[in-house]
């Protein structure tokens, strides 16, 4: 897909990966709706691209709540044309033990990352081009790997995998195409401080925002879209873990002691990444 004057509806906009996509998708010359719940990021960012220039514009609405979808929709009715991509990149996360996650907290994980983005593509379907519509969702390597410290975020990016692959046997006999892309560890704000601890502790490299949102762009802008995961040692273990599950668990077994000391440091429910999977190479090897 050629993405100039191609309108694109992104979730998220306003945190590091969205931002990052943004801007990619501005120099490609799409259209863009910038959804997030901090509006003067929004305001910045809209500024920087010059988004009104180009028709563009921001929406402050809470994805997660029935007045904040409802506000979306009624920008897309005033569209004069229909909507060519839907990016689901909005997202949370928790870190911490399951018993020490409150149970506010894994409700709004799931709120937020599954119901909402399941909820709001409900919403944008019939809007979406019928031709050449797209609908990418952004997921996490932790939604084909379960991880010590992150069971509620990655229940939530599971259930979003297997929602991005029904909906895209769902639409198949038609010209809407479903695509999810899996980052792993990425250098943004999600990331808890107790996170960066552990990554360090274990070894962990991250990637940068930037590798991500091209990543996300080459995808609408193939042919065909398939979905990717994001890093090699990543998709070896995500293959590993789908086939000879014990495996993986013998490795993470030995990084549960520090997973452990740090996810006890996490003392209050905030938003975190997972782990690059990198971490698993070197326990195996
Ligand atoms: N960074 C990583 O390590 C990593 C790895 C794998 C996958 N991911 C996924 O990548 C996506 C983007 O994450 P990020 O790293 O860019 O994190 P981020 O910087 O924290 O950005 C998260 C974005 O989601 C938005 N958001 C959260 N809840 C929302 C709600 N209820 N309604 C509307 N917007 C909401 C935030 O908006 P406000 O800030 O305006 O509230 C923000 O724009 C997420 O789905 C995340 O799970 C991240």
């Amino acid at each position: 897909m050629n993405l100039h004057g191609k309108i694109v509806l992104l979730t998220g906009a306003s945190g590091g990966i969205g931002r990052a996509i943004a801007r990619r998708l501005a120099t490609e010359g799409a259209i863009l709706i910038l959804v997030g719940r901090t509006l003067p990021a929004l305001q910045q960012l809209a500024q920087e691209l010059d988004l009104q220039a180009n028709n563009g514009f921001v929406l402050e609405a809470d994805i997660a709540t029935h007045g904040g979808r409802e506000k979306i929709r009624t920008a897309l009715l005033a569209l004069p044309q229909p909507v060519d991509v839907l990016l689901n990149c909005a997202g949370i996360s928790l870190f911490g033990f399951l018993t020490d996650n409150s149970p506010e907290a894994i409700e709004q994980v799931i709120a937020t990352n599954v119901t909402a983005s399941i909820l709001l593509t409900r919403l944008v379907l019939p809007f979406l081009h019928r031709e050449q519509g797209r609908i990418l969702t952004v997921g996490s390597s932790f939604g084909g790997l379960g991880y010590p410290g992150f069971a509620a975020y990655c229940a939530s990016k599971f259930a979003l995998r297997g929602f991005s692959e029904a909906l895209r046997r769902e639409l198949s006999d038609g010209q809407i195409q479903v695509g999810y892309l899996a980052p792993r560890a990425t250098n943004t704000a999600i990331n808890s401080p107790a996170i960066m601890a552990m990554n360090n502790t274990l070894g962990n490299a991250m990637d940068e925002p930037e590798l991500v949102a091209a990543i996300a762009v080459k995808m609408l802008q193939a042919t065909q879209m398939r979905d990717r995961n994001i890093g090699w040692p990543e998709r070896l273990f995500l293959r590993i873990n789908s086939i000879f599950p014990r495996i993986i668990d013998a490795a993470l077994r030995k990084q549960l002691p520090i997973i452990r000391r740090y996810a006890n440091t996490q003392s209050a429910p905030v938003a975190v990444a997972p782990v690059n999977n990198a971490t698993i190479s070197t326990r195996l090897s």
